[in-house]
């Protein structure tokens, strides 16, 4: 059975220009991530008065861990934080969190403050914000395929599952990317088949409610028509 979550749009965010942000103000990247916090708070708020039932944000990619060991640090300590102090305000906004990506990599005590911001949250229903931390749409694809294999094959449904982990969203229908930067950087490849693909100057400590009002009524706006006709027209 679908979920509450599928009859409504999924967002895909891929959060970028912190670091840049915070650089124009002469501050430390590190400030520009916390902005970014401030402005996942905001997003999240809105996201289910405009239609969002699934938003899924790029928060940590597999190939983050080539940036300087204090960046690393300072965004694995703000994500210990967001689950400490986060959870209590995201059950009262009625918000599912599920983190994806590997938890094997991560810092002591963060896989066990995912696994009970996820316990305590799972009753939420107006959104489900996921967030991927050590993420690699690539690496998820290829552990998919490992498994299917294992399995003597799989069907496309029971494939995507293995590729999106459970609880499974629906495909992305909207896929944001801030600060001016145009490509998908290994995120959510496979349930991107079909998204509509949104790009902003806006870097993300500066996006809010407004800017995905823009881009959801960009989205509104194109016709999907996932490989078929706009009118169905007489057989040639
Ligand atoms: C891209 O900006 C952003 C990131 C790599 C991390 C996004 C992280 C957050 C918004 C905060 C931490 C998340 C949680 C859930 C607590 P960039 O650093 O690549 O910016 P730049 O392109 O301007 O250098």
């Amino acid at each position: 059975m679908q979920s509450v979550f599928h009859s409504r749009l999924h967002v895909a965010v891929i959060m970028d220009g912190n670091g840049r942000w915070a650089a124009r103000r002469g501050w430390p990247r590190a400030r520009g991530h916390e902005a970014g916090v401030e402005a996942i708070r905001r997003v999240a708020e809105a996201a289910p008065e405009h239609g969002v039932g699934t938003l899924s944000l790029y928060a940590f990619s597999a190939d983050n861990w080539r940036r300087p060991k204090a960046e690393v640090r300072a965004l694995m300590g703000l994500f210990r934080l967001y689950l400490r102090t986060e959870t209590a305000r995201l059950v009262r906004d009625g918000i599912r969190l599920t983190v994806f990506g590997r938890r094997d990599r991560l810092p002591d005590g963060i896989p066990e403050a995912i696994g009970r911001a996820e316990a305590e949250t799972a009753g939420g229903t107006r959104l489900h914000l996921r967030i991927a931390v050590d993420y690699s749409a690539r690496a998820a694809i290829l552990a998919a395929a490992i498994q299917a294999r294992a399995c003597g094959g799989v069907g496309r449904e029971a494939f995507r599952r293995l590729v999106t982990g459970e609880p499974a969203p629906p495909d992305v229908d909207l896929l944001i990317r801030t600060s001016g930067e145009q490509r998908l950087s290994d995120f959510l490849l496979w349930e991107s088949a079909y998204a509509e693909l949104f790009f902003t100057e806006r870097m993300w400590p500066d996006f809010g409610a407004e800017d995905l009002a823009q881009a959801l009524a960009a989205f509104r706006a194109r016709d999907r028509r996932f490989g078929g006709l706009a009118e169905p027209v007489a057989a040639a």
